[in-house]
């Protein structure tokens, strides 16, 4: 009996035209969600990482009240053999999305997101007020062993009801980026996900 995949991204894309939002548990394999949170530990220990602020240019301010996450940005032409692997995923989809969703996606840019304990992302959309090239918002979690009870959910405002999902490694999740608010609710433990925007 053929077993239905339901996380290749051509289903990932049709769920995402569908709903709006997709979740999918275990997109990434455990060697794969592993490496990639040893490689963000690494350029964590190297004081790679810079504190994340809101708004794009002149508006770029950091405000502890809205966001308290560090992040690292990655670049494809720098990438090592662990980002090749995390490329690799995101460029496939990059061509599901524009083969279902017509959607005209040229760039993407992301990065290693660290949340400290107590850390927390207030409600918000991915799109800028005067830049609306992101288009569709994708997250993959790194922790290993996260439990309920450590907080940190993305808590997304889905039409009529929210949506917690818990910050599980290897879970991706995505949605467009216009149309969705979505907050990341207080985290009681140091919380490691990638964070990406397919734009047009
Ligand atoms: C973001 C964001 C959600 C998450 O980086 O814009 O909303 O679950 N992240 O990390
Ligand atoms: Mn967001």
């Amino acid at each position: 009996m053929a077993i239905h995949p339901l996380n290749t991204p051509v289903e990932i894309a049709a769920t995402l035209a569908r709903t709006g939002l997709c979740i999918v548990p275990d997109f990434l394999n455990t060697p794969t969600t592993r490496a990639l949170f040893l490689d963000l530990k690494t350029l964590k220990k190297a004081g790679q990482f810079t504190r994340a602020g809101i708004g794009q240019g002149h508006q770029h301010t950091v405000h502890d009240h809205i966001r308290r996450d560090e992040v690292f940005w990655l670049d494809e032409r720098l990438a090592n053999l662990t980002q090749q692997q995390l490329w690799l995923k995101i460029n496939a989809l990059k061509q599901a999305f524009n083969r279902e969703l017509y959607l005209g996606l040229r760039d993407f840019e992301g990065h290693y997101a660290s949340y400290p304990k107590g850390g927390f992302y207030a409600r918000h959309r991915d799109s800028f007020h005067h830049d609306e090239a992101r288009r569709v918002s994708v997250i993959i979690y790194l922790n290993p062993r996260w439990k309920v009870t450590d907080g940190g959910q993305l808590r997304v405002y889905t039409p009529g009801h929210d949506t917690d999902i818990s910050p599980i490694a290897g879970t991706l999740v995505c949605f467009l980026s216009h149309e969705l608010e979505h907050e990341v609710l207080l985290s009681h433990k140091n919380r490691l996900s990638f964070s990406g925007w397919f734009k047009t």
